[in-house]
């Protein structure tokens, strides 16, 4: 794995990917936020060696590298999620290349489905900690020291100090927030009503498919990350409607400008 990820290493650096302040991963109907990023280098995924190729409607598979806010961003327009078929370490693979370019700080979206009673439809969620319920777990096998630890400590998983400065940034851009625990099923399917009910007794607030791999391997490598969802769903108990991907995207995109703005004036400010 790690002469893999310094071989694309050394083609990003090729391309003059450098410098980079902020990672970003954008998740379903969020990809349109790469349109603020002042592009400076941009490369579709099957270009870049090593690379997964996303397969997912709505996940169309570029990286942007470029200015947003005044700060340097490797963006990640389409992920990899662990239901498409990729092993759990290709999923996280570009987070492990992030952190090699010298990437420290994680940025992650998502779209989710909340059970809270008192959530809506577009809702913004600032993930405060998380649930992995993820079949394969990233970390599981030899562990390559130069990465990180054996054994990893995740008692702040999204970072206190981001949090704080996200909560500072949406006050003043009037942007409402929810926070939240995300927790991440395998998927493809979207929970049944029994399954959304377990999810909230399990004590998270919304569920999702995916963010949970890359900010295990993040925390492995010592970054600090900062989650952002979109409720795009509601798994509420006597409000359960149906739920296509079509509906997720759609809903996430409304969500996108608001977004886009808070990740805007959070790096900026950072
Ligand atoms: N469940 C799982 N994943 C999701 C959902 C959901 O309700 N909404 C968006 N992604």
């Amino acid at each position: 794995m790690w002469n893999r990820v310094e071989e694309t290493v050394k083609y990003l650096k090729g391309k003059g990917i450098k410098d980079v302040d902020f990672g970003i991963v954008l998740g379903s109907g969020l990809g349109n936020l790469t349109s603020k990023i002042e592009c400076l280098v941009k490369i579709p995924y099957d270009e870049i060696p090593n690379f997964p190729v996303s397969t997912v409607e709505g996940h169309s598979g570029e990286l942007y590298y470029g200015k947003l806010g005044g700060k340097l961003v490797l963006a990640m327009k389409g992920r990899f999620h662990y239901y498409e078929g990729w092993s759990i370490q290709e999923t996280v693979f570009p987070i492990r290349v992030m952190k090699l370019l010298g990437i420290d700080q994680l940025i992650v979206s998502n779209a989710s489905g909340g059970v809270e009673a008192d959530f809506k439809v577009g809702d913004i969620m600032i993930i405060s900690d998380h649930i992995n319920m993820i079949p394969e777990h990233p970390l599981r096998g030899k562990n390559d020291e130069r990465f990180g630890p054996r054994f990893v400590d995740m008692h702040e998983p999204y970072s206190l100090k981001m949090i704080a400065k996200a909560e500072e940034v949406a006050a003043s851009l009037d942007i409402p927030l929810k926070k939240g625990i995300y927790l991440a099923l395998q998927g493809p399917t979207f929970e049944t009503p029994a399954e959304y009910k377990m999810v909230k007794l399990m004590g998270a607030n919304a569920v999702g498919m995916s963010t949970v791999p890359e900010v295990i391997v993040a925390k492995h490598m010592g970054m600090d990350c900062f989650g952002i969802s979109v409720i795009t769903d509601l798994g509420v108990e006597g409000q359960i409607e149906a739920v296509s991907h079509e509906e997720v995207q759609k809903v996430a995109k409304i969500a996108e400008k608001v977004v886009g703005k808070l990740v805007e004036g959070f790096v900026k400010v950072y």
